[in-house]
């Protein structure tokens, strides 16, 4: 394990990625937490990270001297490398010389950190301070313009660090820095495998489980739901229902995929709910977005809520089903307790949003992993790719994308219009380039048309497609023209009631991905 003490910079889940991309388990702590805590879980090592901005600044966060006479290894990085600088003895001036972005560097004696790497190269730098002295016992390995000791290292002390931001791309070599430290200095054990992985969680959900427990997994047809539900069935096999509600609301053959090759590959147990009546009787004669969030998300607990009580009905004899599964993600853990008192922009529902009262143990497989992993996992379990890089795609799934009420006909509608969409956008190789790719049915929008010798009067769709690092901010894909002529074309021949295509331009902010 090694901890990432986070200084507030937005870099410290990157770092702890890249940490765990070496091969080497880490987790983030805040720079709050008292070192006597953060050493009693036993870290190889301590990454500090970048942060606000000067040491000197009042209120300036800063750590605990001690974490440095504790024998561990250390590294820090940008702030997190003055921190240790100063704290060690060294000097940190406040010169007024900064250096913002891509910045050259000259390696002089490489020492173990910077062996093998290029005497010049370009790595990102972010400061204002600067180190001016390296602590007693610290050799010096390289410097910019702008900054005399940009690394240092004592081998003796396993400990080092660098000026710059190893762990964003821009910085040249900053992977094989990270591992030099990981590997080399701090003598990091390799064992974060993906096999490693899925096994470790098996091998976690078991023992929560115990051998008589049973459990039950929400699928939402998305990738999260579906590594959680496979890891927990390898650890439990039967005894874990995945109870999965098609709500109407779904893309043209996501349910029979999930019935198919999910349970193909998995070989779990599966319950569908056909809910699609259900649904859509309580959505009659609703055209307001919110209105229609409300419904789905109260609808869906509904009917996981039978689901979950026949299950129990029909549980053997003297035993009980105590456990749901649910997909939480690492970023999430450690999301979870900031963050407070943000505007609610559209009341979210996925899978997760079920009722707080449930009396069940959480089972979060996840509760670890990045994204990257949960995807390298599942495909390490055999989840097929349609799952597996599956883009996001809303709880309320296509009734949030038909502005206007929401009815079987126009369900229909947007279904093919967009699976021509999908077909034709990773038919050019672009699924994994774009974030995610709407396609939103102006319903209650009509205009004319002409085609063949005939007056039309159809609908517009409009094709929303953005890339985005995390849906928070987005911006509009520039897909090439022969891409959206191919699209347009298809979708205005093959879909008879559309007869117009046009392309969201517009970023997030101000608009949102989903038009509701
Ligand atoms: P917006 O429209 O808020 O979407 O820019 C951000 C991301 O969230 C997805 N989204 C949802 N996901 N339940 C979900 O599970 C929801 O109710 C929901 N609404 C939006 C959206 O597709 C995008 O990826």
């Amino acid at each position: 394990l090694v901890l990432v003490v986070d200084f507030g910079a937005q870099y410290a889940q990157l770092i702890a990625r890249r940490v765990r991309e070496a091969k080497v388990y880490s987790e983030i702590v805040p720079h709050t937490m008292p070192v006597a805590e953060m050493l009693a879980r036993k870290p190889a090592a301590i990454i500090l990270s970048g942060g606000p901005s000067s040491v000197y600044e009042p209120g300036a966060p800063s750590i605990d001297n001690a974490l440095f006479h504790a024998g561990l290894p250390v590294f820090g990085m940008c702030y997190g490398f003055q921190l240790m600088a100063l704290g060690l003895g060294g000097t940190v001036d406040n010169n007024g010389a900064r250096e913002y972005g891509r910045t050259p560097v000259s390696v002089g004696a490489g020492g173990t950190l910077l062996s093998d790497i290029p005497p010049a190269h370009s790595v990102w730098m972010s400061h204002g301070d600067s180190v001016s002295k390296a602590p007693d016992g610290f050799t010096v390995l390289a410097s910019s313009e702008g900054t005399p000791v940009a690394a240092f290292e004592d081998t003796t002390r396993s400990m080092a660090g660098v000026q710059w931001h190893p762990e964003v791309l821009h910085s040249e070599h900053g992977q094989r820095v990270l591992e030099h430290f990981l590997w080399d200095i701090a003598k990091c054990r390799q064992t974060w495998t993906i096999g490693n992985i899925a096994e470790e969680q098996i091998a976690r959900i078991k023992e929560q489980i115990g051998t008589e427990g049973r459990a039950i997994c929400g699928l939402s047809g998305g990738v999260d739901s579906a590594v959680a539900a496979a890891i927990v069935t390898k650890a439990i096999g039967d005894r874990l229902t995945c109870v999965y509600v098609d709500h109407g609301l779904m893309r043209k053959d996501e349910t029979e995929q999930i019935e198919r090759d999910f349970v193909a590959a998995t070989g779990a147990k599966l319950v569908v709910v056909d809910a699609e009546k259900q649904f859509l009787d309580a959505l009659a004669g609703v055209s307001e977005p919110e209105a229609k969030r409300k419904i789905i998300g109260r609808e869906f607990i509904r009917s996981f809520e039978a689901a979950q009580a026949d299950i129990i009905a029909a549980a053997p004899e003297g035993t009980t089903v105590g456990f749901l599964v649910q997909g939480t993600l690492y970023p999430d853990v450690v999301e979870s307790g900031h963050g407070a008192g943000a505007a609610t922009i559209k009341s979210h529902h996925n899978v997760g949003g079920l009722p707080e009262d449930l009396e069940f143990e959480l089972v979060e497989p996840l509760r670890e992993l990045f994204k990257d992993e949960v995807r390298a996992v599942g495909a390490q379990l055999g989840l097929p790719d349609v799952i597996v890089h599956r883009q996001p795609f809303p709880g309320p799934g296509l009734g949030i994308r038909i502005i206007g009420e929401v009815t079987r006909e126009r369900l229909d509608i947007l279904r093919e219009a967009d699976a021509i969409a999908r077909e034709e956008l990773s038919a050019a190789g672009l699924d994994r380039d774009i974030w995610q790719m709407p396609v939103v049915l102006l319903a209650d929008v009509r205009s004319v048309g002409v085609q063949g010798d005939g007056r039309t009067y159809g609908h517009p769709v409009v094709l929303r497609p953005v890339t985005s690092e995390d849906a928070m901010t987005a911006d509009w894909a520039r897909l090439p023209y022969e891409l959206l002529e191919k699209i347009s074309t298809r979708i205005t021949n093959e879909v008879r009631e559309i007869n117009r295509v046009t392309v969201d331009i517009t970023s997030k902010p101000p608009g949102t991905i989903e038009w509701e």
